[in-house]
């Protein structure tokens, strides 16, 4: 059995299976081919800038002061490591299916399913978070035109006031809470992703050109109301504070891994996904920066612990109307993060499906629109219904936490890959390979020498085990490093990728031991259903 979970497919049978479309009698063809790079790089614009930039950096800015800006800028290096290897795995397997498929060719079966399993974190996840932030917005909106709705229908059981829980209506003594504009716009989104790529391509660009524009207005405008002594102190409380927000900016950056998700639906996807990730990501990057230094610039970080962090410091400065101009947009920005994460889970499924590890009816492709539609289906409900009752913080750490993970199986499958040369082929994407031997074990060494305070803190048991407890993620951390490193002296692996795997650890490790529970027993449900249904009826298994 041990042999058979780790049974890979080979990148020539994913392939076929790809172009053959699900051939079990559950498919009716392939996808529409139709995007190109520069819908790739708005489709991954689309995913990363939402709910991030215009809710969670508050409450980061406020932890951190102006330098959360750093922050940004260390997540965006950690993200740009975990893309090169993205893009490396997008050239070789070019189908729908992202870190899921990469990892069936790499590390085999119980792996592939233990990310796609995470990945649920990220899409599905990730985009109960991105409604709950919308309706947010939705409702500031409203409620500037005197039609607010009343705070039992946009909120939850966790965030409500005495006030709200009051005013419920009650069912058998119990008060009723729910984010109802949450539901209706997954929903409505739920309906794009069905209705066809096409459509939804048009909606994502339309929506992304428009977040921009607002975004550099913001920063301009911001610009002329910067005081700089605001940013003095640039760390008013270390660094340490600084990395009380890693889950808050890493869940801004995610979604520029969903273009990898449309594979099968590009023109090219061995030139066009590698680019059209990065030129996502460098946008996005710039962009955060320069809105971070705004931020915290126009108003004392102290006053950033809000919702609304974009809108407030307009507010703040007596500018109201601009205010109103950011709900609008985060509003549309949102939306078009929840389009792009509800059209990549269920190609995910659909891949899984096609492999035998998910019920034929997930690959199932509408004969007239050529969506996933059962799974797009799935993926309506298993966000719609808990953005209903779920609180923001807990959904963005679950999705940071899952996502970071799937990283982490992303570059270390780059690791296992046998190296090949692009032998002067300019359409194709390599990474590029640089000898890890002597670098990864000197900037280990350099890290030591650098943190060895900090460090000494963490791997201390002085403070008995009520403190230490917190501090086993790390532990994990020293142990990998150690490991990540003997085997790149021995087998002189590749840098880019040992980078990516330590620097996605070590966030993970920012995340909080409570973060991890969850996600283990998160983990521990995947396995579950992996050895009840997916084991036995997966295509690899020789009985079958
Ligand atoms: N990066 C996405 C957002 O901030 C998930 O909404």
């Amino acid at each position: 059995m041990s042999k058979s979970l780790f049974r890979r497919k080979s990148i020539s049978t994913i392939l076929k299976d790809a172009r053959e479309g699900a051939t079990d009698g559950h498919g009716t063809g392939t996808l529409h081919r139709v995007l190109k790079v520069k819908d790739l790089t708005a489709m991954g614009i689309a995913a990363v800038i939402g709910a991030g930039i215009f809710s969670t950096i508050g409450e980061a800015s406020f932890h951190g002061g102006p330098g959360v800006s750093i922050l940004f800028v260390i997540t965006a290096i950690t993200c740009g490591f975990s893309a090169l290897c993205y893009a490396e795995f997008a050239s070789r397997v070019p189908v729908s299916g992202s870190a899921y498929t990469y990892s069936y060719v790499t590390f085999g079966e119980l792996t592939a399913w233990i990310i796609g399993w995470s990945l649920i974190l990220e899409y599905a996840i990730g985009n109960i978070a991105v409604a709950i932030s919308w309706s947010g917005y939705f409702n500031n909106l409203l409620a500037g035109i005197g039609m607010g709705l009343p705070g039992w229908l946009t909120s939850n059981y966790d965030n409500a006031s005495p006030e709200t829980l009051a005013a419920a209506p009650h069912i058998a003594g119990l008060p009723v809470i729910l984010n109802l504009p949450a539901f209706l716009v997954v929903v409505f989104i739920t309906w794009l992703a069905y209705v066809g790529i096409q459509e939804s391509k048009r909606s994502a660009n339309a929506m992304v050109a428009f977040k921009i524009l607002i975004i550099i207005f913001v920063i301009v405008l911001g610009a002329f109301y910067v005081n700089t002594d605001n940013w003095n102190p640039f760390l008013p409380n270390g660094f340490s504070g600084v990395l009380r927000g890693v889950s808050a900016v890493f869940f801004a950056y995610i979604g520029f891994d969903a273009v990898s998700t449309t594979a099968e639906e590009c023109t090219n996807p061995q030139r066009d996904l590698p680019r059209g990730m990065f030129y996502s990501l460098i946008i996005c990057t710039v962009l955060y920066v320069l809105i971070a230094l705004v931020l915290t610039g126009m108003v004392p970080f102290t006053d950033l612990k809000v919702a609304d962090p974009l809108a407030f410091v307009f507010d703040a400065v007596n500018l109201r109307w601009i205010s109103y101009i950011i709900s609008i947009s985060a509003v549309i920005a949102t939306t078009s993060v929840l389009l792009v994460f509800q059209i990549g889970q269920p190609r995910i499924w659909m891949s899984m499906s096609r492999d035998g590890l998910l019920p034929g009816r997930f690959s199932r492709i509408h004969p007239r629109f050529k969506t996933p539609s059962f799974a797009t289906i799935v993926t309506g409900i298993l966000v719609g219904v808990p953005a209903l009752f779920l609180n923001l913080t807990i959904v963005t750490d679950l999705t940071s936490i899952g996502t970071l993970f799937a990283f982490i199986l992303v570059c270390g499958g780059v690791l296992l890959l046998p190296r090949e040369e692009n032998n002067g082929n300019t359409s194709r994407f390599r990474l590029p390979y640089i000898n890890g031997q002597w670098i990864v074990p000197a900037l280990v060494v350099l890290g030591i020498f650098l943190f060895r305070a900090p460090l000494g803190e963490k791997l201390s048991f002085a403070g008995g085990w009520e403190v230490w407890k917190h501090n086993i993620p790390f532990f994990f951390f020293t142990i990998v490093v150690i490991v990540i490193t003997v085997l790149s002296f021995l087998r002189k692996l590749s840098l880019i990728p040992v980078l990516g795997l330590l620097s996605c650890f070590y966030l993970m490790t920012e995340m909080g031991l409570k973060n991890w529970i969850v996600f283990a027993v998160w983990l521990l449900t995947g396995l579950v259903i992996y050895f009840g249904y997916s084991y036995r009826n997966s295509k690899l298994n020789a009985a079958n």
